[in-house]
């Protein structure tokens, strides 16, 4: 018995969906404790943060795997750069290089913020930037994606 190529695409779609909504909504979590008026305490920012490193790292290597798939399933279909969905995805895919590129000092950030003994105040405005640029970055990346698969 074959499998259906459609069935395929729609399965690792969904999965790029899928890590997506896991590495956005984790971003938007972690922005969220540390935005918080009666804060919590760093430390505890901070531990929610280091957990959301590991699944940042799990979920972007995801989504790069799956939007090769995504982009498969286009086979000889596939627009240039010169069209304007070609050029959106260049957009698309330059600013996930950044997101990633910049996502690496991060991770460096946050793994020595909570090394440090007696986390502070400063550690939590820190965090709310950090995951503020995250959150900020993955609204643009999902804006030009919406707009490749329903523009
Ligand atoms: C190397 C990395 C990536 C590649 C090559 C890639 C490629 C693609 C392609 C080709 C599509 C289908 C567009 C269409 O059908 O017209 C797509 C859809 C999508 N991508 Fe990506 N993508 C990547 C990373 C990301 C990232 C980091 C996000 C996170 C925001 C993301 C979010 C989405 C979403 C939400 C869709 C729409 C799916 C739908 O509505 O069915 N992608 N991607």
């Amino acid at each position: 018995m074959e499998l259906d190529p459609h069935v395929l695409h729609v399965a690792i779609r969904w999965v790029h969906v899928a890590a997506m909504a896991t590495a956005f909504g984790g971003a938007i979590t972690v922005l969220a404790l540390a935005t918080r008026p009666a804060g919590d305490p760093a430390s505890a920012v901070l531990s929610v943060a280091i957990r959301y490193e590991w699944m940042f790292w799990a979920a972007a290597g995801v989504l790069v795997m799956t939007g090769i798939g995504n982009l498969a399933a286009f086979g000889a279909d596939l627009s240039g750069p010169s069209t304007p969905w070609g050029s959106t995805l260049m957009l698309k895919l330059g600013s996930v290089l950044a997101l990633v590129i910049l996502s690496l000092p991060r991770t460096l950030a946050v793994a020595r913020m909570s090394q440090a003994a007696g986390s502070t105040a400063s550690a939590v405005v820190w965090l709310r930037n950090l995951y503020g640029a995250t959150t900020a970055a993955f609204a643009v990346i999902l804006g030009l994606a919406v707009w490749l698969a329903h523009g």
